[in-house]
């Protein structure tokens, strides 16, 4: 971190002139173990903050005028705007990001007084599904409290952070990944209950095993489409389930009284999805009671189950995180293995290990290619804290 500090502010002083009074931040990515595709359906998610990230610099200035740059796309140079403009514009690439933030702030009661200089490096592999949209986020949220004295609470921060997704740039995402970004933890997963923001951190035991990210290098294209879409087919299960039992989210069911009341919901395809919800949050409680009392073969045949789940009943895997995760089932002394994120390309974790990582990185690498046609990549990642100043 001290290293990546000393390259950003080099690089701050390069573009912006110098780099007297300015600052130093960090914010993770995350992973999710389990709870996929629960956190808009009130129920539990299982994510872990990353020791990769985004890293930024940010100076206050004397206008309203806003100047950005990203070292991951330094081929778009500065981008200006300013805080009497905080509209997203398709031009404005990655920087709608930070303004969305800043426009939240913005709408909630705190109108962010001057402008900033902001200069931004991140280290979570692009597209991978690791939420580098929401580490922005929370660390533009984080920014800002330290500069203005905003008085927020680090939930506000993922709060404000999912907002302005929702509302500015037209993601219509749940809460889990700036929860998990602005909540995290080292060496600790955290266990949320999207429905009330209650939550407990777990210490991540894995027993010399480790967290394998494999990234399946697949352009999303439909992702954000099909994301809505999912989100639709369950509300119009709940509202089926509605006209049987007074609940106000897919979360309140458990397996059994969902199995009772399925069939209210006429659409074959929305009863999968619906089923899905149900039993991958129960799933999720199931997972984190193994992992406390130490039983993490258990862990792991959840995730794998989890992956079935997403893959038949919810329809967002795809050939290629198919390939990845039933390849990784193969290892020999594979713990679990499943997609993670919003799926339809992304990335899977897996929990392989310490001995097998070599192993798993080479068959599983190989099997993919051999069938995709292009190479996957694997991370060995660290559970880490939130955002901090450096
Ligand atoms: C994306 C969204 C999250 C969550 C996951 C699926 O990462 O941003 O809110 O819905 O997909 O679990």
């Amino acid at each position: 971190m001290t290293e990546m500090k000393e390259i950003v502010l080099a690089e701050f002083k390069k573009v912006f002139g110098d780099a007297d009074g300015a600052k130093v931040y960090f914010a993770p990515g995350r992973v999710n173990l389990i709870g996929e595709h629960t956190d808009y359906n009130g129920g539990h998610v299982f994510p872990c903050a990353l020791t990769i990230g985004t890293y930024g610099v940010a100076r206050k200035r004397n206008d309203n005028k806003l100047r950005f740059y990203s070292m991951n796309f330094e081929n778009l140079g500065v981008i200006e705007s300013s805080l009497d403009d905080l509209q997203p514009y398709k031009e404005a690439d990655w920087t709608n990001y930070p303004k969305g933030v800043m426009w939240a702030f913005g709408e909630k009661g705190m109108k962010v007084p001057q402008g900033m200089d902001l200069l931004l490096n991140g280290n979570i592999p692009n597209g991978s599904g690791l939420s580098s949209s929401a580490s922005v986020e929370v660390l533009t949220g984080f920014i800002l409290r330290d500069m203005f004295g905003f008085d927020v609470t680090n939930t506000d921060l993922a709060l404000i952070g999912q907002f302005s997704e929702n509302k500015f740039n037209g993601v219509n995402c749940g809460i889990m990944d700036q929860f998990a970004i602005a909540m995290g933890k080292k060496d600790h997963a955290i266990f949320l209950d999207t429905a009330t923001l209650q939550f407990e951190y777990a210490p991540l035991k894995l027993e010399g095993a480790k967290i394998v990210i494999s990234c399946s290098n697949k352009k999303r294209g439909l992702g954000d489409s099909k994301y809505n879409e999912r989100r639709q087919e369950c509300e119009s299960a709940l509202e089926s389930l509605q006209t049987m039992v007074n609940i106000k989210s897919l979360g309140e069911l458990d397996e059994a009284t969902y199995e009772k009341l399925s069939p209210v919901i006429k659409d074959g395809v929305k009863c999968r999805r619906a089923r899905h919800a149900v039993y991958e949050n129960q799933r999720t409680i199931e997972a984190v009671r193994a992992l406390k009392a130490g039983n993490i073969k258990a862990f792991g045949q959840l995730m794998n189950e989890s992956h079935k789940s997403l893959r038949d009943d919810y329809e967002v895997t795809g050939i290629e995180l198919d390939t990845l995760v039933d390849a990784a089932w193969k290892v020999p002394g594979i713990i679990g293995s499943r997609m993670t994120g919003a799926g339809f390309g992304g990335c899977t974790v897996s929990i392989v290990p310490e001995a097998e990582i070599d192993n798993f990185i080479k068959q599983v690498g190989e099997t993919y290619e051999k069938t995709i046609g292009y190479k996957a990549d694997f991370y060995v990642v660290e559970v880490g804290d939130g955002p901090c100043v450096l």
